[in-house]
């Protein structure tokens, strides 16, 4: 099993989307162990995407960032790094597939909606910046494995 840091971005919830995307991950059966919704500092945005420092769309995506409230959440679940970003579509919309979230949903790379950690690294990094540990439930599902 692995853990990801899934946000939803303030778009998301200027949309009023933020039910239709949990609803999806849900669907799809990844676990749910932790989740709020945080207005976040600069400096926390700027941390989160500090490998991104002095590419020029740095300063839009952390203006738009610090735009608005956030959904941050933990998820869990089998290649959940990979299968929740197949799950988001291409960066940019315009080039999502349909039937992804962003293929379906968005139209434009600053307005994207989601963020997706993109290694198991980063995933770990993303969910101690954002979470603290007592924050994050442990809890099993008492459903046969496969649905997991
Ligand atoms: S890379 O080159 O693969 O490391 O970068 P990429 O994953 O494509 O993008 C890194 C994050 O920057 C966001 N991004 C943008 N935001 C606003 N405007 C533009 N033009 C833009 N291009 C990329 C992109 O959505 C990634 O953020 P997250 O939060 O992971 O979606």
């Amino acid at each position: 099993m692995e853990r990801t840091f899934i946000a939803l971005k303030p778009d998301t919830l200027q949309r009023g989307l933020v039910g239709d995307i949990i609803n999806r991950f849900e669907k799809k059966g990844f676990q749910l162990l932790g989740l709020k919704l945080v207005q976040p500092p600069r400096e926390l945005v700027e941390k989160h995407y500090e490998e991104h420092l002095g590419r020029p769309f740095y300063e839009g995506l952390v203006n738009y960032m610090t735009s608005g409230p956030i959904v941050a959440s933990v998820w869990q679940g089998k290649n959940i790094i990979s299968s929740s970003r197949s799950l988001l579509g291409a960066t940019d919309p315009s080039k999502a597939a349909p039937g992804t979230i962003r293929g379906d949903l968005a139209t434009q790379v600053g307005r994207n909606l989601v963020h997706a950690s993109d290694s198991p690294v980063n995933a770990e990094r993303e969910i101690s910046l954002w979470f603290a540990a007592k924050e994050i439930q442990n809890w099993s599902r008492s459903l046969e494995p496969w649905i997991n």
